[in-house]
C-alpha cells in the first residue's frame, strides 16, 4: 500500500478513467527511458536509483560533520540558490519548531539553519553579518558549478568575516563545502584552504539533489534524522519502479492527470498546503516544476499557496478569476501535535459549537469545504495525501515528485533536466557589471539602455 494517496475525485469532470488509458503505452516508454537512462537529458538521471544507491558510510560522516557543527556553532549558514538551497530549506523548515529561533539557546537541540547566497540583498548581508558577529557559527557553502554569483559573493563575505573572528585555520575548521568532483571555483578555493568537502554526483542536477549532501549535510545539522529521509526514499524508489500502471503507480497518476488539465487549458498548477511548515515545500516544488518544464514557450506554471492564509488574499482570484488554474492540495492525514478547542461558559465569540474538537479538524474542514468551492467555481482539485508530516513520509514525498516530474516532462517533449533560460539574465548582469570577456555584450547593452 503506497504511502502517498492521490485522489482525483474533484476533478473528475475533467479528467476521465479512459483519457488516463490512452496514456498507459506512453508513459510505459518514458518509465522505460528514465530506468534505461535512454531518454532527454539522460546524463542528469543520477537522481533515479540515488536512495537506494547511498552507502551508510557517507550518511555516517555526514552526521560526523553535523555533529561536529552541531558542537561548535549556534548558528550554521547555509550558503547556496536554487537547486543547492531550497530543498534543504524545505526539509528543515517542515520538520522544525516554527518558533524554534525564538527558544532558550540551551533548550535548542541543534543549531538555528540560517541561509545566506540566495539572494543578492545588501540589507540583509549586513543584518546576518552583524548578527553573527556575536555568535559562534559555522558556513556550509553549497555550489554544483562552483561559480554562480549569488552564493559565491556571500561566500567571500562570509569567508572574510569567519576569518576575521577566528583565523585562517580555525575558520576553515567550520566551513564545510558541497561541490563538483573535479571543477569549479569553489573546488578549488576549498582543496587550497583544506575545507571538509563532499561532491554532488556528475549525473544529479541541482533540483534533483535534496538526496545528495546538498540537502543532507544542512538537514542533519538541523537535528532531522536523515536515515529516515533517505529510507523513505527507497521504499518510494522500490515502489515506483515496480508499479506499471498508472493507477497503481503515484507519480504516473499524478504527472498524467496535471498533462490532461494542461491540455484542457488549465495551464497554471497551483501547489495548495494547509500548514505553514510547507510553504518552502512549496518553493522547492515550483522549482522542480518550473525549472524542469517551463521551456520550448511550454509548460504548466507552477504556483503556491499557504491556506487557509491565502484563502484570505489569492482565494478570491482561485475563486473567480481567469478559468486556466487547477489545484494539487497537499493533505497531511494526521497532524503531528493535539490541540482541543475549549469551552468557554460566556460564549461571546459563538464558538461554542467547535468546542471539543482539534484545530487539526476544523483546518481539515476548511480544505474539504474549499476543494468542493474551487470545484464548484471550476478549478479542479488534485489531492495528494501523505500520512504525516515526518523524515520517512517526506523522504518518500520529494522522491515522488521527482518521478512525476520525469514523466510529466517527458509527456511535455521536454528535457526535464536542462536550465537554458536561466542563463539570459545572468549574461546581462555580467555585461552590465563589465565582467571580463563580456565586453561585447557590455557594449550591446549600453547601447539598450
Ligand atoms: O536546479 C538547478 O540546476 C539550479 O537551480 C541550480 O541548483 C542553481 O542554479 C545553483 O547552481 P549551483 O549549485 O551550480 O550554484
Amino acid at each position: 500500500m503506497s504511502k502517498i494517496k492521490i485522489s482525483l475525485a474533484n476533478a473528475r469532470e475533467y479528467i476521465r478513467d479512459n483519457e488516463i488509458a490512452l496514456f498507459e503505452s506512453e508513459v510505459a516508454l518514458h518509465r522505460s527511458n528514465i530506468y534505461k537512462k535512454t531518454g532527454m537529458g539522460s546524463d542528469f538521471l543520477g537522481w533515479v536509483d540515488l536512495p537506494a544507491g547511498i552507502d551508510e558510510a557517507q550518511l555516517e560522516r555526514i552526521k560526523g560533520d553535523a555533529l561536529k557543527m552541531q558542537e561548535q556553532s549556534e548558528v550554521v549558514v547555509v550558503c547556496g540558490i536554487g537547486g543547492s538551497y531550497l530543498g534543504a530549506r524545505a526539509v528543515i523548515d517542515a520538520l522544525s519548531n516554527p518558533f524554534l529561533a525564538l527558544q532558550e539557546k540551551k533548550s535548542r537541540k541543534a543549531p538555528l539553519v540560517l541561509y545566506a547566497g540566495h539572494q543578492l540583498d545588501e540589507d540583509y548581508m549586513v543584518h546576518l553579518l552583524e548578527l553573527l558577529d556575536g555568535k559562534d557559527y559555522s558556513v556550509i557553502v553549497i555550489s554544483k558549478s562552483g561559480t554562480t554569483t549569488e552564493p559565491a559573493l556571500a561566500f567571500r563575505l562570509l569567508k572574510a568575516h569567519l576569518e576575521q573572528k577566528y583565523g585562517e585555520a580555525q575558520a576553515a575548521e567550520r566551513i564545510f563545502a558541497v561541490t563538483d568532483g573535479a571543477k569549479g571555483a569553489l573546488k578549488k578555493l576549498a582543496a587550497k584552504k583544506g575545507y571538509a568537502t563532499y561532491v554532488i554526483p556528475d549525473d544529479v542536477g541541482g533540483r534533483f539533489s535534496v538526496l545528495t549532501p546538498v540537502g543532507l549535510l544542512p538537514i542533519a545539522v538541523a537535528g532531522i534524522d536523515i536515515g529516515q529521509l533517505v529510507e523513505g526514499a527507497r521504499e518510494m524508489q522500490a515502489e515506483l519502479k515496480q508499479e506499471d500502471k498508472i493507477t497503481a503507480n503515484p507519480a504516473a497518476l499524478y504527472a498524467v492527470a496535471r498533462n490532461i488539465l494542461y491540455r484542457k487549458g488549465k495551464t497554471t498548477e497551483i501547489l495548495a498546503g494547509y500548514t505553514p511548515s510547507l510553504h518552502y515545500l512549496v518553493e522547492w516544488w515550483k522549482q522542480l516544476f518550473g525549472e524542469s518544464e517551463g521551456k520550448g514557450q511550454k509548460g504548466i506554471f507552477p504556483a503556491g499557496v499557504s491556506f487557509t492564509t491565502d484563502l484570505h488574499s489569492m482565494g478570491q482570484y482561485i475563486q473567480d478569476g481567469l478559468r486556466n488554474l487547477f489545484e494539487t492540495v497537499l493533505t497531511i492525514e494526521n497532524p503531528s501535535k493535539a490541540l482541543e478547542i475549549p469551552v468557554d461558559p460566556q460564549d461571546l465569540d459563538g464558538l461554542n459549537f467547535l468546542s471539543g474538537k482539534r484545530l487539526g479538524e476544523v483546518n481539515r474542514m476548511a480544505s474539504l469545504g474549499t476543494m468542493m468551492a474551487h470545484v464548484d467555481g471550476g478549478v479542479p482539485n488534485i489531492e495528494i495525501t501523505i500520512p504525516q508530516l515526518d523524515a520517512l513520509n517526506l523522504g518518500g514525498l520529494i522522491y515522488f515528485f521527482e518521478m512525476a516530474c520525469a514523466i510529466s516532462g517527458y509527456i511535455l517533449e521536454v528535457n526535464p533536466f536542462d536550465q537554458p533560460g536561466v542563463e539570459a539574465y545572468k549574461k546581462n548582469m555580467f555585461a552590465l557589471l563589465e565582467k571580463p570577456g563580456f565586453e561585447k555584450e557590455t557594449e550591446a547593452i549600453r547601447k539598450r539602455m
